[in-house]
This record gives structure tokens, sequence and C-alpha cells, in this order.
């Protein structure tokens, strides 16, 4: 399905997403207060930091969801100003929210073709979402039957299925907020996993991952890059080999502690 429309043309080396000092404000409040980066195709960037740091609202400023109050955003080297996530979807940025969406009570099927469904006439076309559905997990390499209701899947499986619906519009930027904080290590290593091999193999490198969490160790391992967030400010910004994970652990420690004095 959409993965066989991927351009493969290798894109390393050139920015997929530019943040150019960002700023959002909750009333007085700097949630985002002046960051930027950058982004390239093929990268999997951890982007970690304490409760209220700021990296759901980040998120969130890249997906769509919300407008910067200053700065700047260029994807694909473009300026963009998404005015929703729908702007922010058809661009090729799609994001997958911690409390998932899927809808429990419904197949697996229904939920990947979630407000896209197929008709046939005034009919849902219920085979052909069901039979691309099943290819489509398949080329990905998830095992779960498109006919199960997502309720009856593990925790583990319904990030897959939620992950695997982001990719099916062809995303080249994807957006994860905190995929593994509910599941258990296994499950937690098995998405990771997943994200990488999809970035890696079915996209070739020519689409990229942010994957946010508050615990540095659960991103480290498949991270090409680690962004840190603390108080709304990025305060770091290294890629994996330059820093090992106590280190940056200890550096996150640093900083909240010289805060808690001054
Ligand atoms: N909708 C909102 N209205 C007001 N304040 C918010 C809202 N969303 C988040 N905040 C505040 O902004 C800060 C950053 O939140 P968030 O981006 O969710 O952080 P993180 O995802 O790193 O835990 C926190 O202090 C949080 O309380
Ligand atoms: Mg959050």
């Amino acid at each position: 399905m959409t993965v066989d429309y991927i351009n493969n043309e290798k894109q390393k080396g050139k920015p997929l997403l530019v943040a150019d000092h960002l700023y959002k404000y909750y009333g007085d409040f700097p949630a985002v207060n002046d960051v930027s980066f950058r982004i390239d195709y093929g990268e999997i960037i951890g982007l970690v930091g304490d409760n209220g740091a700021g990296k759901s609202t980040l998120l969130k400023l890249l997906a769509g969801y919300h407008k910067p109050d200053k700065g700047s955003l260029y994807f694909k080297g473009e300026k963009v100003n998404f005015k929703s996530p729908y702007d922010a979807r058809i661009s090729g940025i799609e994001i997958v929210y911690q409390d998932l969406a899927l809808i429990s009570t419904m197949p697996i099927y229904r939920n990947i073709y979630l407000s896209f469904e197929k008709k046939k006439g005034i009919f849902l076309d219920k085979k052909r979402m069901k039979q691309e559905s099943e290819k489509f997990l398949k080329s990905l390499g998830i095992k779960v039957d498109p006919d199960k209701l997502a309720g009856e899947l593990s925790g583990g499986q319904r990030q897959l299925v939620a992950i695997a619906r982001a990719l099916m519009f062809n995303a080249s930027l994807i957006l994860l907020d905190e995929p593994t904080s509910a599941l258990s290590v296994y499950e937690a290593n098995e998405v990771l996993n997943f994200v990488k091999r999809v970035i890696n193999e079915t996209y070739k490198d020519n689409a990229s991952a942010i994957i946010v969490s508050h615990n540095i160790y659960h991103v480290y391992s498949i991270a090409t890059r680690i962004l840190v967030m603390d108080q709304g400010k990025l305060v770091l910004d290294v890629k994996r080999g330059d820093m090992g994970p106590t280190e940056m652990e200890e550096y996150i420690v640093k900083i909240t502690r010289e805060r808690a004095v001054h």
C-alpha cells in the first residue's frame, strides 16, 4: 500500500525539519522557550526531559495542534505555517499520542481506516479495508488479525497498530509521545525496534522519528541523537555516540539541582 509509493531517493544530509527559535506560551508561561534544532532524514531522535519540560507541547507545535507564538518551522526545505493537524498530516508529519486513539470496541482494520473509510456506494467497503489492512500490517511485520477488536490487543500491539496507522499516509516525520511509558520492558523494546526497522528498512532512511520519553535509558539504544528539554528550553542536543546515557542522566540531574539552588 502506501509504503510502495515512498520516494527512495537518498535524502540523507538534507534537513527534513528545521525549528527556528520556537516559542509557545500558555498564558504568560513559556512551555516552549526559544527552541531551535534541525532533523535530517534517517534520524531517530530521543526527546527526553522531566515531566513538564515541554516535550509534548513541542511535538504539538510540529504536528500543527498548536501554532508557535514566535519562531518558524521549515519542513522539506519550505517554510510551513500549519493551521491544523490536517495541514501537518498532508505535509507528511504524523503524531501518535501517549493515550493513543485506538477505539477498543472497533476491529483493528476499522481503526486503521478511521476517518478515511473506504466506501462502496453509500456502504463501508469492509472487505477491502480488511484485506488492505492485513496486507499493510503484514508488510510492516505486524502479526495481528485485522478482525480482532483493538481492545483485545496487548499494550505493545496497540502501540504497533497505532504507529502503523500513522504510516498509512506515508509520513516523513513520525512523532511518538511516550510510546513506551505504559509498557513492560519487553514490549517497549519491541515497539522501539519496530520504529527503528520502519525508519531504516521500510523507509530506507527517507523518514525520521522523534520519540519522547522521560527516561533516557528507554530511548538511548535506538536513538541516533538525543535532545534534552528542561523548563521549555532545549538544553542538550548530542549524537548518541558522543555522550553515554549515564553521563547524560547526570547532566540532567545537575541542571535540575542547579535550578533548585538558585
Ligand atoms: N493546555 C495547557 N494549558 C496550560 N498549561 C499547559 C498546557 N499543556 C501543558 N501545560 C504546561 O506546560 C508545561 C509543559 O507541559 P508539557 O509540554 O506537557 O511537558 P512534558 O510533555 O515535557 O511533560 C507544563 O508546565 C504544563 O503544566
Ligand atoms: Mg508529555
